[in-house]
């Protein structure tokens, strides 16, 4: 990333290319209609909204009140003077669409992942430094209360040393109803190296990353699988366990993709020496195990009281999101509203260029030969 952006006073001028299912998150912010960021309007104005699909185009721009809709990206960026540009179509687009914005001028926010590998995004964050021009990939859950809560008392020394850090998905994504299974019209990601599993790989690099800071992984296995045997799956199960050397001993990480179990999940749990902390982006909740008044024999009952009342309070509030149709993707609303603040105060955004760099060499280093079980 390149951070030399210039302080501006007026709102941001932005528009969305690809309007499609992720675009509702993006597009609700810039709106100002979103329920973690509120009203944005002196600071981003929604100029117009590109889908190669007209329809797509006009839904987008239509409903989410944006000046303009284009099928072409380069007519857009041509005839609208654009500060930022989010990329939000499928990721082998995501280089070619990100030059022309960053060549015209504007700054990027790209979905992830950003790039294929870490080769082709240190070529990008170079085309970025040519045009002067900030580029930033959605590390979105770093930026969800479990995700913070977590990372807090990690910082305040609450779960003593981090030990181990568990990420899981399980995901029915080799479903032939879903978004990947189709057989008939093969979703363009599993073009990717990783296949279906690319488009999850980059939140496990960044949440592990975020959580055990300069650890260097020295020992690194990773068992790619396609159970299901479907054709055009390259994979649909990864089970990665990483080992590296902390400043206070070793720290486990375990990277865990799983299409066969359900419900849908993704969990995060944080192990230290002094206990630990759980917390699932889909169902969102937080369960914290550590020592408590009363010693070591009231402190298990304690926590079982805390945690059973804290589930409770979870699931009753997890119940009003469904009914107001909120989406996992608060921890998005607030990663974009600091994103805008930093672009109109010309400080560093909050995802920087070591952190896109770190996540994709650690997708590289996932799917090396030299790794694989
Ligand atoms: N951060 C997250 O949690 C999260 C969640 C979902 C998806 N994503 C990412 O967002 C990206 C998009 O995913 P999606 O699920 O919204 O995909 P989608 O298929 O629903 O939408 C993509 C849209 O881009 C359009 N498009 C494709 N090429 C284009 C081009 N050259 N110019 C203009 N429009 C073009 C398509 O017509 C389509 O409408 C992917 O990289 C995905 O991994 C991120």
């Amino acid at each position: 990333m390149n951070s030399s952006h210039q302080v501006t006073h007026r709102p941001l001028r932005a528009a969305v290319v690809g309007s499609g299912a992720i675009s509702k998150e993006h597009l609700t912010f810039l709106s100002g209609r979103s329920h973690t960021a509120g009203n944005v309007a002196d600071r981003v104005e929604l100029a117009a909204v590109c889908d190669l699909s007209p329809v797509a185009a006009d839904y987008g721009a239509n409903e989410f009140g944006a000046h303009r809709a284009y099928t072409d990206l380069a007519e857009m960026l041509t005839f609208e003077d654009l500060d930022v540009v989010h990329i939000l179509t499928p990721p082998a687009s995501h280089v070619p669409l990100a030059t022309l914005s960053l060549e015209a001028g504007a700054n990027v926010i790209c979905e992830k992942p950003i790039t294929s590998s870490a080769a082709e995004l240190e070529q990008l964050l170079a085309v970025a430094h040519r045009c002067d021009r900030a580029i930033m990939e959605s590390h979105n859950y770093r930026f969800n209360d479990g995700y913070l809560a977590i990372r807090e008392s990690l910082d305040g020394g609450r779960l003593g040393d981090v030990t181990e850090i568990e990420i899981r998905i399980c995901l029915p994504v080799t479903d032939p109803d879903g978004r990947f299974g189709d057989p008939n019209l093969p979703s363009p990601i599993h073009r990717m190296p990783a296949g279906v599993l690319h488009d999850f790989t980059t939140h496990f690099a960044y949440l592990l990353l975020g959580l055990t800071g300069d650890v260097k992984f020295n020992r690194v296995a990773a068992a790619w699988s396609n159970h299901s045997g479907i054709p055009h799956f390259r994979y649909d199960d990864l089970d990665a366990l990483l080992i590296g050397e902390g400043p206070a001993g070793p720290i486990h990480g375990r990277l865990r993709f799983d299409a066969g179990s359900s419900p849908d999940a993704f969990t995060l749990i944080a192990r230290g020496t002094r206990g630990w902390m759980e917390t699932d982006f889909f169902q969102p909740h937080l369960r914290t195990v550590v020592p408590r008044p009363g010693g070591a024999q009231l402190s298990p009952i304690v926590n079982h009281v805390a945690n059973g009342l804290g589930l409770v309070r979870d699931g009753v509030t997890n119940f009003g999101r469904k009914l107001l149709q909120q989406t996992p993707y608060h921890g998005l609303h607030r990663m974009l509203d600091e994103t805008y603040r930093a672009l109109g105060n010309g400080t560093p955004l909050p995802v920087t260029s070591g952190d896109m760099l770190a996540a994709a060499r650690l997708v590289d280093h996932l799917l090396d030969d030299e790794v694989r079980l």
